[in-house]
């Protein structure tokens, strides 16, 4: 598939035209962003692992119903998508709480919720992704109902079947963020799921094998990567 000019370059991807106009060529870069860009640097190796490890979740979840942007995996850095339009929204589940849901409610890190939590923020660097509900969501027509109602129905699947995949792994997904796009008018599952979306902690120890080592400064970044890829492949 021939690669035409670059549409779009993100934080971690960039986006390429092909010859057929309903396939994009997505390339994972190494450069990693976190607080919204404020803090910068490179995770080396990064968008080789992470171009492998969703190429891997995105082929599980197909297998198991959920309708995908994954096409097929070019090289070490690209993978052929089809191509979508983005629904401005960051969809996020929570299994355990951490992050940004442990201070909002003055919760404990690891602390376990009663039920998976999802949350929507609305996909706008510029406001720094403002959290948001489905009123929001309906009053200034991010998405159609129906639209909304696939988005949460897949996205609780998605955790479902990540749960159990990455807790054969010695893993525990903690919580992850996941986008949608529309092709041919069908919601489906777009963007990435790796290191980066994910926060994953080794079952045993608690160990952080996801981006929050590089948010947090907590060391051995590269290697929390490599892990990850081997504990999934
Ligand atoms: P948070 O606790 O910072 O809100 O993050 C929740 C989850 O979403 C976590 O797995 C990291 C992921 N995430 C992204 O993928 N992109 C982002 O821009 C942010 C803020 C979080």
């Amino acid at each position: 598939m021939l690669k035409k000019e670059m549409l779009y370059e993100g934080k971690a991807k960039k986006v390429f035209r092909t010859e057929d106009e309903k396939k994009y060529i997505i390339e994972y870069k190494d450069d990693a962003t976190a607080f919204n860009g404020v803090k910068k640097g490179k995770i080396v190796g990064k968008g080789i692992i992470n171009n492998r490890v969703s190429a891997l979740l995105f082929k599980l979840l197909e297998e198991r119903g959920i309708p995908t942007h994954f096409i097929e995996l070019l090289s070490d850095r690209e993978m052929l998508v089809k191509h979508v339009e983005i629904i401005p929204l960051e969809v996020i589940i929570r299994n355990v709480a951490a992050g940004s849901l442990a201070k909002r409610l003055g919760l404990e890190e690891g602390a376990v919720m009663k039920l998976p939590v999802l949350e929507f923020c609305y996909k706008k660097d510029e406001l720094g992704d403002p959290m948001i509900n489905e009123y929001h969501i309906k009053a200034i027509d991010l998405a159609t109902d129906e639209q909304v109602k696939k988005v949460k129905e897949y996205a609780m699947k998605i955790n479902d079947i990540m749960v159990e995949f990455f807790s054969e792994r010695n893993i525990k997904l903690i919580d992850f963020k996941i986008e949608f796009g529309l092709h041919d008018g069908e919601v489906i599952l777009a963007d990435e799921i790796s290191p980066d979306t994910c926060r994953l902690w080794d079952a045993q120890t608690d160990k952080k094998l996801d981006k929050d080592r590089f948010r947090r400064d907590l060391g051995d970044v590269e290697s929390a990567y490599e892990e990850v890829l081997k504990r999934l492949q």
